[in-house]
């Protein structure tokens, strides 16, 4: 991605003040999860794919949820993330050639069960780090990968603004603070769950 794309994703939308604090408070869990061994060797194109493809796995469960609970009747369907990443998985299963699911390895197991028992609002935080990395730093990964569908968008400037508004809807100064401290909790679930796909996976 050239610098002029990367500038004309960043300037889709013109966040409010909420958005603005959001990405202020959860600026350093976002640096700390793009530093990762596990993204680090990504980018550098020397993470094994099978590592890389149990991490689809694993994550697959978080955007069926969340999808269920905010995505059931969009009219764009380029933003399903879940029927693109269970396309990636299948190449995935193809290229090793052995089925890839959550069933050998699953980290995330806990950060299903975390995401369950939240309030409607506080899923969203969900929304934001999955899908905003995704738009943002997925366009960078993109091409790292064998298998980028989900990394694909129809009208990315479009769709960053649909989800973007979404989360804005929730967000105003009852909910910001305990929004921000829930997107941290998610950085670190989702730290936990690279951490040992990066470990254990074989
Ligand atoms: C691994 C390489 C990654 C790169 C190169 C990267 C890069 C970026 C860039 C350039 C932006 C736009 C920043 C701006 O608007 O000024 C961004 C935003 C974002 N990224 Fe990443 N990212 C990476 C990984 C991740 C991961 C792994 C996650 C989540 C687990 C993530 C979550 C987000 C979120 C939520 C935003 C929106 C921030 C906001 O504007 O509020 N990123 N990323």
């Amino acid at each position: 991605m050239n610098i002029f794309h990367l500038i004309n994703i960043i300037t889709a939308y013109k966040p409010n003040k909420y958005s603005k604090l959001l990405k202020e408070g959860t600026k350093e869990a976002h640096d700390l999860i793009e530093q990762h061994p596990f993204f680090r060797d990504l980018l550098n194109g020397t993470l094994p794919d099978v590592k890389y493809a149990y991490y689809l796995a694993n994550i697959l469960p978080i955007y069926e949820l969340v999808e269920q609970e905010f995505l059931s009747n969009v009219t764009d369907k380029s933003v399903l993330q879940s029927t693109k990443i269970k396309k990636d998985l299948e190449n995935y299963s193809n290229l090793l050639n052995r089925k890839i699911d959550n069933s050998t390895y699953n980290y995330s197991f806990a950060w299903v069960m975390y995401f369950k028992q939240k309030s409607r609002t506080y899923k969203k935080a969900e929304l934001y780090v999955r899908w905003l990395a995704d738009m943002y730093g997925g366009q960078v990964l993109k091409k790292k990968v064998k298998y980028g569908e989900k990394y694909k968008f129809k009208n990315l400037r479009k769709n960053i603004k649909f989800i973007r508004k979404m989360i804005e809807e929730d967000l105003n100064d009852d909910t910001i603070q305990k929004f921000i401290e829930e997107v941290n909790i998610v950085y670190k679930l989702h730290n936990f769950t690279i951490s040992h796909i990066y470990q254990y996976v074989e």
